[in-house]
């Protein structure tokens, strides 16, 4: 019987899976290095260490039923150590082997009949010619670990960027891309239980905002083939992958109609955060349901969704603008309580809720929604 869930990783993703599980009934513990974080500030208790301390982590294993983790750049050591220890932890550390890695990520689709764009993996200078020649430019390199909201990432249109990425990298591990002219990006996010079931969300649409997701589209503006493709692509690789919990695939969507995968999150992702605002049963309860064991629940859409990130701007701490914001009942507002609105941190969302279609008028409705908004 699982009573106490256990959080590697404090941020908002914690949080608002933390929120879920304590209208469920359960008790929380998150362990975090920095005090008071948004998931400490709701959960029962936080343990206040780092990803990497082994002793802290077996007691959140010895303290909890049930361990999770909210991101996937914690170290796959700790989660080993719980394994190995004979404490529970969901999705187990062969998914976080696969999903830190984007070389592995990429090969696995493949492996899986899931096409992604054309990359290459870089290990030394002398590869760099070679990737140049068998897949051009523009490319994208990466850093193989570690990258999260385009950090580690340089785009590249010349032999000579590309070494000067390189250098920038300091030796890390990188994948080159092959820089795809999408029509449309793309999310799916999916939650797999034990028992082999497997529920869908409806494809949403992400727009970008210089590597971080600045909107997202609910549903996505595809055709019913492409959504279901989509779908149907995204449960083959949670089974493949023996996933357990939710997790999230970024396609990218091409002029020819194809679905490229770009991405695998192993937990919630940024991109179903509408599902709190306009479905029955959010992401974070579904992550709930399929670490705990109860049956998962098919996602029934209410009503249509834009939700847009808040991000710090360096010009101050405090939210101004809330009052206007508010005044529109459709608005529905999630702060992460992070103390410091540093420029591009995530520090909140708001969703709204959309009746009829999403066209451009309830687009431009939320873009003047969000330019309420300013921090001072
Ligand atoms: N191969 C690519 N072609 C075109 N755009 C890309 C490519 N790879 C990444 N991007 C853009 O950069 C964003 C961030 O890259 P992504 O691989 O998702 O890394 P992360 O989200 O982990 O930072 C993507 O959402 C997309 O907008
Ligand atoms: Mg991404």
């Amino acid at each position: 019987m699982i009573r106490t869930i256990g959080v590697i990783g404090g941020g908002q993703l914690g949080r608002m899976f933390a929120l879920d599980a304590k209208r469920m009934g359960y008790d929380v513990i998150v362990l975090d290095p920095q005090e008071h974080s948004p998931c400490g500030q709701v959960a029962d208790e936080q343990i206040v260490a780092a990803y990497e301390d082994l002793h802290a982590i077996e007691d959140l294993g010895r303290r909890t039923d049930i361990v999770t983790y909210e991101f996937e750049n914690i170290a796959i050591g700790s989660v080993q150590h719980l394994e190995t220890n004979g404490y529970r932890v969901m999705p187990a550390s062969h998914v976080l082997r696969v999903t830190q890695n984007r070389l592995f990520e990429k090969r696995f689709a493949r492996e899986c009949g899931i096409p992604t764009a054309d990359f290459d993996e870089i290990n030394a200078p002398a590869d760099l010619p070679r990737a140049a020649a068998a897949i051009g430019f523009p490319a994208i390199l990466k850093t193989v670990r570690g990258g999260y909201d385009g950090k580690g990432q340089w785009r590249v249109d010349s032999l000579e960027a590309a070494h000067a990425a390189f250098a920038e990298a300091k030796g890390a591990q990188l994948i080159w891309e092959r820089m795809i002219p999408f029509v449309r990006e793309v999310s799916v996010i999916a939650t797999r239980a034990a028992d082999d079931s497997v529920v869908t969300y409806p494809v949403a649409e992400n727009q970008h905002d210089r590597g971080i997701l600045s909107m997202t589209i609910a549903p996505a503006r595809v055709s019913d083939e492409i959504s279901q493709r989509a779908r149907d692509m995204a449960s083959i690789l949670g089974r493949r992958l023996d996933i357990v919990g939710t997790y999230c695939v970024e396609f990218f969507l091409t002029e020819g109609g194809a679905l490229l995968m770009n991405e695998m999150a192993p937990r919630p992702h940024n991109s179903g955060h509408y599902t709190i605002d306009v479905t029955q049963c959010s992401q974070y309860e579904q992550h709930v349901r399929a670490i705990c064991g109860l049956p998962l629940a098919q996602p029934h859409l209410y009503a249509n969704a834009i939700m847009m990130n808040i991000l710090g701007e360096g010009t101050g701490d405090h939210l101004g603008g809330v009052n206007d914001l508010l005044a529109d009942p459709t608005i529905v507002m999630h702060m992460y309580g992070k103390h410091h609105a540093v420029a591009r941190r995530k520090m909140g969302h708001f969703t709204m809720v959309v009746d009829g279609p999403i066209d451009a008028v309830a687009l431009d409705k939320a873009r003047a929604a969000h330019g309420l908004l300013r921090w001072v």
